[in-house]
């Protein structure tokens, strides 16, 4: 039994159907990240900012988890996984995982911007929608945004390691934290992998990479762990 942290990005959810960020047509090609992905932003159009996550919680609903989702929770069958995300999207759980990290929140939850309450978002957010401990018309989704600090850090470090091997999916390498966890895992003397459509940013980093579309790559790479276990 292998302990084994596995970070997940946009790309693992692209064949669901949700939208990247980065890739040509991905949603930072239509939307400026100052506008939407901020806390500036927000307090400038809190109503673009909730339209733009109402349109994206929608979407992640309308999806369906994929055999990559799938495959990630099948790997709990033989070793010890901790699944860190940086989607904001359900798929992990739905797809039959447990315990997952989202270091970047989720689209499920709301969090009062006056307060810091947090609750479970209705399907669309309205600017008038009252806080319900504080009652401040102040509702964000309970996304990290850019200058915000990502959630659970220290247990994700702690998994870290505590790890045998970190396996990176479907992420450019663009964001930190996320992306120096690949150099904090060699540095702790982890085994490391990429699985992710192209070379991402720090794609030499790795020990090893495979490229190719996450429905075929993490189904081919489960099967080979629970084979050897
Ligand atoms: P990106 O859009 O930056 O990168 C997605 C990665 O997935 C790219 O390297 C693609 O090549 C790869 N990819 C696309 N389709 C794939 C497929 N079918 N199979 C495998 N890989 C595929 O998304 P993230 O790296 O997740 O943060 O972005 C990180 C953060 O930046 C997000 O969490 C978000 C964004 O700004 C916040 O909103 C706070």
């Amino acid at each position: 039994m292998a302990r084994i942290v596995v970070l997940t990005g946009a790309g693992i959810s692209a064949e669901s159907g949700i939208r990247t960020f980065r890739a040509a047509d991905g949603l930072w090609e239509d939307h400026r990240i100052e506008d939407v992905a901020t806390p500036e932003g927000f307090a400038r159009d809190p109503e673009l900012v909730l339209r733009f996550y109402n349109e994206r919680r929608a979407a992640a609903a309308a999806a369906e988890p994929n055999a990559a989702h799938r495959a990630l929770a099948r790997l709990t069958q033989a070793h010890q996984v901790t699944v860190v995300t940086q989607n904001v999207d359900d798929l992990h759980e739905r797809g039959g995982s447990r315990g997952v990290i989202h270091m970047h929140g989720t689209l499920n939850g709301a969090l009062c911007a006056r307060c810091g309450h947090r609750w479970t978002a209705p399907r669309v957010m309205q600017v008038t929608d009252p806080c319900p401990a504080c009652g401040a018309p102040a509702s964000r989704p309970d996304i990290v945004w850019f200058g915000e600090m990502p959630y659970r850090m220290a247990e994700i470090w702690q998994a870290l390691r505590a790890a045998d091997l970190f396996v990176s999916i479907g992420t450019s390498g663009n964001v930190y934290p996320a992306a120096g966890f690949v150099a904090d895992a060699r540095h702790a003397g982890i085994a490391t992998l990429e699985l992710n459509l192209e070379p991402s940013a720090g794609s030499r980093l790795f020990d090893a990479a495979r490229h190719g579309p996450a429905t075929q790559i993490v189904p081919a790479w489960v099967a080979e762990m629970l084979a050897a276990a």
